[in-house]
């Protein structure tokens, strides 16, 4: 971020469609470089950003045949220390971010074989993890259950996508950005440029640079059959439901770093927070993965094999109370990365389809819009080339851009 905005004269006003992480962090960044900021969404952070257990993970979550994946990964994680240090100091309040590391761990003969695989994988591809004896696993972490392996990821860390969200729309509020609850329905055209969006309530949204920030809410911009005339814009977005479980845990639950796993070849993970003063605190579990309708309500099936799963790694999980569980779909494209940059169209900015990364890479979504409201190079351009809209141009649906008779 620059030391000392622009003049808000050169900087376009900014219209953002979509109110969760990935979205309040661009208003965020926007409205640092000077710019005039609206936020647009009927329902705040209660996309998936209210499921988001809030893994930091390049690691724990590599790709092993997407290394461009894991280098725009590492380079989001990277940005999480000053993004949470600064969000902090201009909201006065916490994300929850804790550089504490991860264990990873397997749970029966075979999962130990796959942990020994995937540490094989962080090798080939310069991931800092080391191999542990299940004792020392033990000694770092006694709530640990009998598990076969174990492995230290150092630099996986965790933040708290619920207290990231408040803290961002208390910044938010401080810079003076507008927020309107309501959805957007289209996107509006003026001659070739996108100059806003029209909200259910029919009012028109008028911003030098548009930003597409609404997850899930960008499928509902898109279709199958765009106008012969009209400009395509890829934004193939598809939904892929997750579920977690929000457990409270007693002063006695001595877990310190997040545990992930595999149970008889299932993936589960357990994410501690700090203790709150009385000692308390939240304990997060993820997260089934379904192919399945954009649903809310939770598969007890998958809410049973999270529970049952992460107390075979966690056996104390049995004294905690049971807060919530809650099911959103993940935005995913067809190869998992975002789509972040320009979006081909003048006056148009993707920063959607974060899939399983929407916390870890909304920092460097953001410190790429700001790059581009104020005409720099991002510090990440390596990184964020794997996330660049034009990688799908011409599959898949398209946003709808029409024309608005107030515009004409
Ligand atoms: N990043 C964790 C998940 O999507 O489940």
């Amino acid at each position: 971020m620059p030391a000392v905005p622009p003049p808000r004269s050169r900087v376009p006003d900014v219209l953002v469609v979509g109110g969760g992480v990935v979205g309040l962090t661009c208003a965020w960044y926007a409205a640092r470089t000077g710019a005039h900021v609206t936020v647009l969404d009927p329902a705040p952070g209660d996309g998936a950003t209210h499921a988001a257990a809030g893994m930091l993970a390049p690691v724990g979550e590599a790709e092993p045949d997407d290394v461009a994946a894991t280098a725009l990964h590492l380079a989001g994680a990277a940005r999480w220390p000053g993004f949470a240090r600064e969000l902090a100091d201009a909201s006065g309040a916490e994300p929850g971010f804790e550089a504490a590391g991860t264990l990873l761990v397997g749970y029966d003969a075979g999962d130990r074989d796959d942990l020994r695989r995937v540490l094989g994988t962080h090798e080939t591809a310069g991931l800092r993890s080391a191999s542990l004896t299940v004792a020392d696993a033990r000694r770092l972490e006694p709530a640990l259950g009998p598990v076969a392996a174990a492995a230290l990821a150092p630099d996986d860390h965790r933040a708290d996508p619920r207290a990231t969200h408040r803290a961002l729309t208390v910044a938010l509020a401080t810079a003076g950005a507008r927020r309107v609850r309501a959805a957007a329905t289209r996107l509006v055209l003026d001659g070739s440029r996108v100059v806003g969006a029209v909200d259910d309530a029919g009012h028109l949204h008028r911003a030098g640079l548009t930003v597409l920030a609404a997850g899930m809410g960008s499928v509902a911009l898109t279709t199958l059959h765009e106008a012969p005339d009209a400009p395509h814009v890829p934004v193939p977005v598809r939904g892929v439901v997750g579920q977690t479980v929000r457990l409270e845990a007693g002063p006695d639950l001595g877990l310190t770093r997040t545990v992930r796993g595999r149970v008889q070849g299932r993936p589960v993970y357990v994410v501690p927070r700090a203790p709150r003063p009385d000692g308390t605190r939240e304990v997060v579990v993820g997260a089934t993965t379904e192919e399945t309708a954009d649903v809310r309500r939770p598969r007890t099936g998958g809410t049973f094999a999270l529970l049952r799963d992460a107390r075979a790694l966690v056996p104390a999980l049995d004294e905690t109370t049971l807060v919530d569980v809650t099911q959103r779909a993940r935005p995913t494209t067809p190869d998992g990365r975002p789509l972040v940059g320009p979006s081909g169209v003048p006056g148009l900015w993707l920063a959607t389809g974060h899939g399983r990364n929407g916390v870890l890479l909304a920092p460097i979504t953001g410190a790429a819009l700001a790059a581009e409201l104020t005409g720099r190079s991002p510090a990440d351009a390596v990184a964020l080339a794997a996330a660049a809209p034009a990688r799908f141009a011409g599959r898949g649906r398209s946003l709808t851009l029409e024309h608005d008779r107030r515009t004409a």
